[in-house]
């Protein structure tokens, strides 16, 4: 049930750098000239992503994972620091400039209903990138349109319908159709199954992986727990107070952990066995008492394994 480490971050020239990224909110002068207190979402990461990788961005609520996607997509700036697409910054671009880059970089949120447009039919709400970037018109679009809804496993004839007509599952296969609509060769993932029912998350997932094949499309894959992770994607990162703790390939995660926040996040990850499950031991990690040290950086631990330290 795991995945090839086929797509690693040394293998190709990496799609996706980021260099030393910062994100602080607040800060500056208050009142009377007094200096705010900054939240520094995030507090310098660097990971890169290869064409047709998926990393996994995992952590507590807070640590900073939705920031990071939306720095990455310039759809936020950041505080400091670089984001490049195949070797160009796309920091401090002009809206001009940046939308080639917008076509081919896309995302899918966690809530699929609040995504979608009410009072669009779900054909229209897909359609719309191809209208906005002069892709393609008429029955082209529409052909183009039923392709992508067989694409994403639903029935090109509810592309009349309204959202609401939907389940939860087909609601975020429409919002996925919108992304890959635009041919993107990556696609930020934010806790996109954790809204879902139980049931349906793997089939999401599933159809994530078939599109990664067919199309070679690279995943930034926030989550907020480890199990469908490992099903998914090729390395781990994993963040804690706006830091990166510990990124490996998915394997070494999940077999040789070695920050102890890293192996707290192993430990609550449910065992079926119920037998093993009763007597399992949940390791906590107090994050107040042991925050990442400003002045610790990523050291290479084991191939491609790097620990804060
Ligand atoms: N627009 C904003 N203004 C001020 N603070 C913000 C803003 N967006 C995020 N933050 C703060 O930045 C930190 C990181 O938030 P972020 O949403 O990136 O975390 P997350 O890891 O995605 O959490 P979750 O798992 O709950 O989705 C939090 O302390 C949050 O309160
Ligand atoms: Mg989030």
């Amino acid at each position: 049930m795991t995945r090839p480490t086929s797509a690693t971050s040394s293998a190709d020239a990496p799609l996706v750098s980021v260099r030393d990224l910062t994100k602080h909110y607040g800060g500056g002068r208050g009142f009377l000239g007094a200096s705010k207190f900054a939240v520094k979402a995030i507090d310098g990461i660097s990971f890169d992503i290869a064409p047709g990788e998926t990393l996994g961005l995992v952590g507590e609520s807070g640590s900073g994972k939705s920031t990071t996607g939306r720095v990455v997509l310039q759809l936020e700036s950041p505080t400091g620091g670089d984001v490049l697409f195949r070797g160009q910054s796309l920091v401090g671009l002009s809206p001009r400039q940046l939308k080639p880059f917008r076509r081919e970089m896309q995302v899918v949120f966690q809530d699929p209903y609040a995504a979608l447009n009410p009072r669009m039919t779900v054909g229209d709400f897909v359609a719309e990138p191809l209208i906005v970037h002069k892709l393609a018109k008429g029955s082209e679009r529409a052909d183009r349109t039923a392709e992508l809804f067989r694409r994403v496993g639903l029935d090109p004839a509810f592309m009349k319908r309204y959202p609401h007509e939907f389940s939860g599952g087909q609601r975020q296969r429409v919002n996925i159709a919108r992304a890959v609509a635009m041919e993107p060769s990556f696609i930020v993932a934010d806790e996109p199954i954790t809204a879902l029912d139980v049931s349906i998350q793997a089939q999401i997932v599933n159809l994530f992986q078939d599109l990664q094949e067919s199309l070679g499309i690279a995943y930034l894959f926030v989550a907020h727990d480890l199990s469908m992770v490992r099903y998914l994607c090729h390395r781990v990162a994993v963040m804690l107070r706006g830091r990166i703790v510990e990124m490996a390939p998915t394997e070494a995660i999940f077999t040789d952990a070695r920050h102890p926040y890293t192996r707290a996040l192993l430990s609550a990850i449910p065992v079926p066995d119920p037998d093993i499950e009763a007597n399992r031991r949940h390791l906590a990690y107090d994050v107040d008492a042991n925050p990442p040290a400003p002045d610790a950086a990523l050291r290479e631990v084991g191939p491609d394994h790097f620990l804060l330290a």
